[in-house]
């Protein structure tokens, strides 16, 4: 076979074939003069909540915006604690702490890398208030139990969907089953937009209208600030470029998941090779097909990789109850955390993009195949 080059991603092969399309939105945006709210946002937000089936959603400026925006509309204040796991990207963590509350760090399960709930119990105290499992490289995350154990304990449920539109639990979508989901469409996101961008959804009225005027300095009416937000919205512009994606999700979907079951085919018998999983009653979006790989060889196999001109990366190579920025957090934030450790030393995740070519997949399979693991 001759050799090609795969990237990790390729936003290019998406996006060129959209250019007229694109290009007519811009010039929709540019002719009504209408850059800040509008109807192209108004457009977006319908078209969003219609595909993720819930009542509302808001466009905002990032993924990392729409966690804040829903922690703020939540009533998370200083001191107060939230629930949320070691093994996610930082943002999620981060977020909470921006707003002066307190990440408590809690393990993932070993077969879907969500957070574990025996760990979430054993760090829960008085000051807890929310707990935001993330629906990692677009598996969902049993939300049966998160919300079960959220009544019981009396938390709010906030999604951290970043990385897992049109993932669904028992046939609910991410972002439709908490009391706030949060999405990114940050470029290398399912639907990935033009530069950064966001979204939060809920069903429920009352956290949208608070949502809302949040995401606008908590102005309402105009001049008239009760309480105070932040800048969270989104541009006119990037919602009519993103609006130009939403219907074509489903077809990116279904290639990202015809790409998943090809690696599963090709691969489940590579020895040493631990591959992803789809999760019974769950639908997987595949943001990242993520590996892990025994014997401390990952670090090799990436080189193996990268020698082939294979991109592969490491989401996540530290865990975020041993990130730095953290180390001063009370104790019960930041222990026992013994499976992250372990995926952050084992994940890689390989090229899944929706363009990928057959040509393309082959020479990443018989990369894969023929490395072996050094004893
Ligand atoms: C799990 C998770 N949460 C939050 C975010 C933050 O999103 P953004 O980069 O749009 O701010 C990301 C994306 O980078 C993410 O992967």
């Amino acid at each position: 076979m001759t050799s090609v080059t795969v990237p990790l991603l390729d936003v290019n092969a998406q996006n060129h074939p959209l250019r007229v399309e694109l290009e007519q939105a811009f010039a929709r945006v540019l002719t009504t003069g209408r850059f800040i709210f509008g109807d192209e946002m108004e457009a977006l937000e319908r078209e969003c909540a219609e595909m993720i089936g819930v009542k509302h959603a808001l466009a905002v400026s990032s993924g990392t915006d729409a966690l804040i925006l829903a922690l703020m509309a939540l009533n998370v204040l200083p001191g107060d604690e939230v629930l949320c796991p070691s093994f996610t990207f930082f943002a999620t963590a981060g977020a909470i702490h921006r707003l002066g509350a307190v990440p408590v760090f809690c393990d993932v399960k070993n077969d879907d890398f969500g957070i574990c709930l025996k760990s979430a119990a054993a760090k829960i105290t008085s000051k807890t208030r929310c707990i935001i499992p993330v629906h990692l490289f677009g598996q969902c995350v049993d939300m049966h139990s998160v919300t079960h154990f959220a009544r019981e304990n009396n938390l709010t449920v906030l999604e951290d969907c970043a990385q897992a539109i049109g993932s669904a639990y028992c046939g609910k979508q991410a972002g439709t089953i908490g009391h706030i989901g949060a999405f990114s469409f940050f470029p290398s996101k399912n639907l990935g937009g033009f530069g950064d961008g966001g979204m939060v959804t809920t069903n429920d009225d009352e956290l949208a209208e608070r949502m809302v005027r949040l995401r606008n300095h908590g102005m309402h009416p105009r001049y008239y600030h009760s309480e105070v937000g932040g800048n969270f919205r989104l541009d006119a512009l990037q919602c009519a470029l993103l609006r130009v994606k939403v219907p074509k999700y489903k077809n990116y979907l279904r290639h990202r998941r015809q790409n998943a079951a090809f690696y599963h085919q090709q691969l489940s018998e590579k020895l040493g090779f631990i591959l992803p999983k789809e999760m019974p009653r769950s639908l997987h979006t595949w943001n990242q097909f993520t590996i892990r790989i025994e014997n401390g060889a990952r670090d090799h196999f990436k080189k193996h990789l990268a020698d082939r001109g294979i991109g592969a990366e490491i989401y996540y190579p530290v865990p975020l109850h041993q990130q730095e920025c953290f180390r001063n957090l009370p104790k019960h934030c930041l222990s026992e955390c013994s499976t992250s450790e372990s995926l952050s030393r084992e994940v890689i995740s390989i090229p899944i993009y929706p363009e990928l070519s057959q040509d393309q997949k082959n020479f990443v399979v018989s990369a894969i195949q023929e490395y072996t693991i050094p004893q």
